[in-house]
């Protein structure tokens, strides 16, 4: 079996619930403030140790309260932080984020997580079989030198390029998997997309950006289009009752890569995935909705 290892953000959720969203220049007032982890780096390495991979996370935390709350969390969901670092002088990760009807609307202020460096990422040993992952809450230069590493090693890399900025060809040269969402894909491929597109719309997107890649769209309640060989492969999303989506792709990426790193094939792989994050939307918060494997699978065989 493969190791998953994650080099991303880390982030401590402060969320405030509330019947809509402000507009520009209005207030509305809220429901509840609540603090839950967060990070996409975070909380794809939550998703993938719960769902049965080894997990090692790479980042950064400020030496703060939050910080110190963060560890304990992660410790206890089972993802190895031998490759946390406190670092003095800055906050850990904070996200300020707004929830009403199910959406969300995130500011993040990166604190520890804009230090972490190619050091950082060169400290673990990944072998053939693992499975690297990142995002970009974390500088573009450490994601490339740890791919970089990654690839030289036999590992699979596998991006999920949210939130959407502009990176270099040198970078997703090294990716083998790409998972984003519309935004992302539209962003990126310099297509316009809407929500309500066809899948062939997607498809179209992701050759163009991607055409000698995996690349996994993920549409929200629509489920996920995939391209793989360039091939498109529409896996539905299962119906359920949203409460927030804050992490459901940071759930799929995390249930994908821990499924590819015990072995699974591709389509199944993803097909899990799709589940895992359907369980995660029903709940508040991001790392403490990712799902157990036995809530996966119990999903899964009522879906057969
Ligand atoms: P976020 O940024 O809110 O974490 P995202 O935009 O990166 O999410 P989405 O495409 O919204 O990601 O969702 C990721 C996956 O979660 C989807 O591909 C699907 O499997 C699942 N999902 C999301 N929303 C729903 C929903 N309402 N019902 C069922 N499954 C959902
Ligand atoms: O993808 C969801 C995550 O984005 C949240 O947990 C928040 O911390 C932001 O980084």
């Amino acid at each position: 079996m493969g190791r998953v290892f994650v080099a991303g953000s880390i982030n401590m959720d402060v969320v405030a619930t509330t019947e809509r969203h402000p507009r520009i220049g209005e207030t509305v007032a809220g429901d509840a403030v609540l603090y839950f982890p967060g990070g996409k780096g975070a909380n794809q390495a939550v998703a993938s140790a719960k769902l049965g991979a080894p997990t090692t996370l790479v980042g950064r935390l400020g030496a703060d309260a939050f910080g110190q709350e963060l560890r304990a969390f992660l410790t206890a969901q089972g993802v190895d932080l031998a490759f946390v670092k406190d670092t003095p002088g800055t906050h850990s990760g904070t996200a300020i984020i707004t929830v009403a009807n199910a959406d969300n609307t995130i500011v993040v202020v990166p604190g520890a997580n804009a230090k972490v460096d190619a050091d950082d990422v060169a400290a673990p040993a990944l072998t053939k079989g693992d499975i690297a992952v990142s995002q970009f809450e974390i500088p573009l230069p450490a994601i490339a030198s740890f791919f970089a590493r990654a690839r030289a090693a036999g590992a699979t890399t596998v991006l999920n390029p949210a939130p959407a900025k502009k990176a270099d060809a040198t970078l997703l040269d090294l990716v083998d998997i790409l998972i984003l969402n519309e935004t992302e894909l539209g962003f990126l491929s310099g297509m316009e997309l809407r929500d309500s597109d066809a899948p062939g719309r997607f498809a179209e997107a992701a050759r163009a950006l991607a055409p000698d890649k995996i690349v996994c769209v993920t549409l929200g309640k629509r489920g996920v289009l995939a391209l793989v060989e360039r091939e498109p492969l529409l896996i539905p999303g299962r119906e359920v009752k949203a409460v927030d989506t804050t992490g459901a792709g940071d759930c799929f990426v995390g249930a994908l890569a821990s499924q590819l790193a015990i072995g699974k094939p591709l389509r199944d792989a993803l097909a899990y995935a799709n589940i895992a994050a359907s369980i995660c939307v029903q709940r508040m918060g991001a790392a403490p909705s990712m799902p157990t494997a036995k809530e996966v699978e119990n999903a899964l065989s009522a879906s057969r």
